[in-house]
């Protein structure tokens, strides 16, 4: 199993090409399964869930085809696939593949509105929460889906199709948002979706379903209408770029200090974090094609922090967020409402030398002096790249060990830190 060597004590310098979301890709993967025609998409990241995800659609008989390299491409260019959903040969998702990744029971949605018959495996809990699907049952319920839940799979059914109908979250969820905004698509009438996800992944999707001839508005607002079509078409669409990569890189500069350009960034779609990070003491400076971010000399100031869904202070940044302010001259107060176990950081945060307790849902975090290098195991994804941005700052060696949870959402994240400056490198054993 790979592991991850870091030698802390290193500024960042230099530039960071962001990568494609994750977030956005794995459902515009999904949104495939809407049509019989190509949906071509670029710039879709070279990761763990993105290659999880074909094998899923492959298994549902999705043709896949990747473009070859281009003369004068970075060779950190996202790639470009070909998805074709003329011959599904099966709209069962499996419970050994969906048990593997949550999103793939995104399926559900497609698969349902379009051939009005599916079984999909319920994904189960994982390391940061619970997380239910009751919102998304509870979605294609107000659609007219019947559904029973049968040896531990979602047995969906709509004779005659999915009908429009007023469909209200009691909370924002990102998830069951794609799904009902998918199969609001294909069903016959309107949608009203009302406490939609406003999150710039489901505007992404939203503009792709567009592209594929959906009829959709208020994208980007917590009111989405959606006015059902016979079919969808094929379309080209470019993933967005990955907000959590470019908020983790910044916190990771303001971490040890130095001057990075984030290139391809997206600075309008972290403006949360840009303001966190401003009053932890970062100085950021928004461009053309990306976003500077700098800290010369001074010292880190302690900063309290709620995540919200956006555009709030995103979930996915708060270990990140928490593993800079180990380091901050005083006292920060970090409060999780999404996940109520996205705190399994902490502990390994400690090994560290962090100084965190626990309470329910809030982290209170003093800074230290210095941090130490030490062995650290990866939890989840974000928990692990906040080990990361931790050990890059601490005095000495540390090994960061299950580092499959990194490569599922950080592309080359050690050739990206190290053309910077940082001492990290892979052992593969
Ligand atoms: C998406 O997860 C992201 N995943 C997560 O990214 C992200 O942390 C999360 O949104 C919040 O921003 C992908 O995009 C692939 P939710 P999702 O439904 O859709 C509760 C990462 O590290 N809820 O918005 O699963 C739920 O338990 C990840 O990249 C219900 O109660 O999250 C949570 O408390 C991890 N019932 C809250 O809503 C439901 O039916 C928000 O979750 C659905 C959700």
């Amino acid at each position: 199993m790979d592991r991850i060597r870091i030698g802390g004590g290193n500024e960042l310098n230099g530039e960071i090409p962001i990568s494609g979301a994750k977030n956005a890709a794995l459902p515009l993967m999904i949104a495939s399964l809407l049509t019989a025609e190509t949906l071509t998409l670029k710039n879709l990241p070279r990761l763990a869930d993105v290659q999880l995800l074909k094998r899923i659609l492959h298994n549902h008989g999705v043709d896949q085809r990747t473009d070859g390299k281009r003369a004068g491409q970075c060779s950190q260019a996202g790639e470009t696939v070909h998805f074709t959903a003329a011959d599904i040969v099966d709209t069962t998702a499996p419970y050994n593949l969906v048990s593997k990744m949550r999103a793939s029971f995104w399926v559900l949605g497609p698969l349902l509105t379009r051939f009005h018959d599916t079984r999909v495996s319920l994904p189960g809990g994982c390391a940061i929460g619970t997380r239910p699907v009751d919102f998304y049952l509870m979605a294609l319920r107000e659609l007219g889906a019947e559904l029973d839940i049968e040896n531990g799979y979602v047995v969906a059914k709509a004779p005659g199709g999915l009908k429009g109908n007023r469909i209200t979250f009691p909370m924002v969820s990102v998830g069951a948002t794609h799904t009902a905004l998918m199969a609001a698509t294909l069903a016959k009438g309107e949608t009203v979706i009302e406490n939609a996800a406003r999150e710039p992944e489901v505007i992404d999707v939203a503009e792709c379903l567009v592209k594929m001839g959906a009829k959709i508005d208020g994208i980007g607002t917590s009111t989405l209408t959606i006015q059902g079509v016979d079919e969808l078409h094929g379309a080209t669409h470019e993933v967005l770029a990955d907000r959590i990569e470019t908020g983790t890189y910044a916190m990771a500069v303001a971490m040890t200090g130095g001057d990075v350009t984030l290139r391809g960034g997206r600075p309008d779609n972290l403006n949360s974090m840009i303001s966190v990070l401003e009053q932890a003491g970062a100085t950021i400076d928004v461009e053309d094609n990306g976003m500077r971010i700098r800290r010369n000399g001074n010292g880190l100031k302690p900063v309290d922090v709620e995540t919200q869904p956006y555009p709030g202070f995103p979930t996915d940044l708060q270990a990140q967020f928490m593993a800079l302010m180990t380091r901050a001259g005083g006292t920060s107060v970090i409060r999780e409402t999404i996940f109520e176990n996205r705190f399994m950081h902490v502990q390994e945060l400690a090994r560290l030398g962090a100084d965190i307790s626990l309470s329910g849902d809030t982290a209170t975090v003093k800074g230290v002096d210095q941090l130490h290098g030490a062995e650290v195991m990866a939890t989840d994804l974000r928990a692990s790249v906040s080990l990361v941005i931790a050990a890059l700052a601490a005095e000495g060696e540390s090994m960061l060990h299950r580092v499959y949870h990194l490569d599922r959402g950080f592309e080359t994240l050690e050739d990206k830190l190290s053309a910077c400056g940082a001492d990290i490198s892979r052992i593969s054993d």
